[in-house]
């Protein structure tokens, strides 16, 4: 176990498909309380379809947290708790955006502890994001909506991709 934050290794897991403003923020938040941070693209097997596979996720992430050196970008397929102890993490780090997120993620938190011992530890996002989610940004973009404003620029640049391609198909 590590002796304080800044020797401390966080995990901040999601699907991140595709990653917004909000996880941004969060990723900021955590880089400033952990001596190390890996964020960590997951296959959520409840979310099917997804917008961008494992590898487009885990590069648009690269290229968001550029600039925080103590931040690196990994993916994984299997279970949160097997991959914390195999990276001797200390702590998950998860989101809240409104109360109701609380209610799913604390028993997952509770899960998560049970399997591998490793606590989960909430960071509020600003609340300038709280009605942002990955779900929300796909609906706007697919029906045709700006998202500028919701999604990184690497991630905007992506999407902007996305929707000429569609739009030329
Ligand atoms: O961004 P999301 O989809 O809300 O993130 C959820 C995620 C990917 C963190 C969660 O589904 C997860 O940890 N998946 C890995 C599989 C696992 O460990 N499942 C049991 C959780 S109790």
């Amino acid at each position: 176990m590590a002796d304080g934050p800044a020797s401390t290794r966080a995990v901040y897991p999601g699907s991140f498909d595709p990653p917004t403003n909000g996880h941004l923020d969060v990723i900021e938040r955590a880089a400033r309380c952990f001596g190390e941070l890996i964020v960590a693209v997951v296959v959520n097997p409840q979310k099917r379809d997804p917008m961008f596979d494992l590898q487009a996720r885990e590069q648009m992430l690269s290229e968001c947290v550029a600039h925080l050196p103590n931040v690196r970008v990994e993916n994984f397929r299997g279970l949160l708790a097997d991959y914390v102890k195999a990276q001797k993490a200390d702590v998950i780090v998860k989101g809240l955006r409104v109360v109701s997120d609380f209610e799913s993620e604390m028993s997952t938190a509770l899960m998560n502890r049970a399997l591998s011992s490793v606590d989960t530890m909430f960071l509020m996002s600003d609340q300038k994001y709280s009605f942002v989610s990955s779900s929300m940004v796909k609906e706007v973009f697919f029906l045709g909506g700006e998202v500028a404003a919701l999604v990184p620029e690497p991630v905007l640049r992506v999407m902007a991709a996305r929707r000429s391609s569609l739009n030329a198909s």
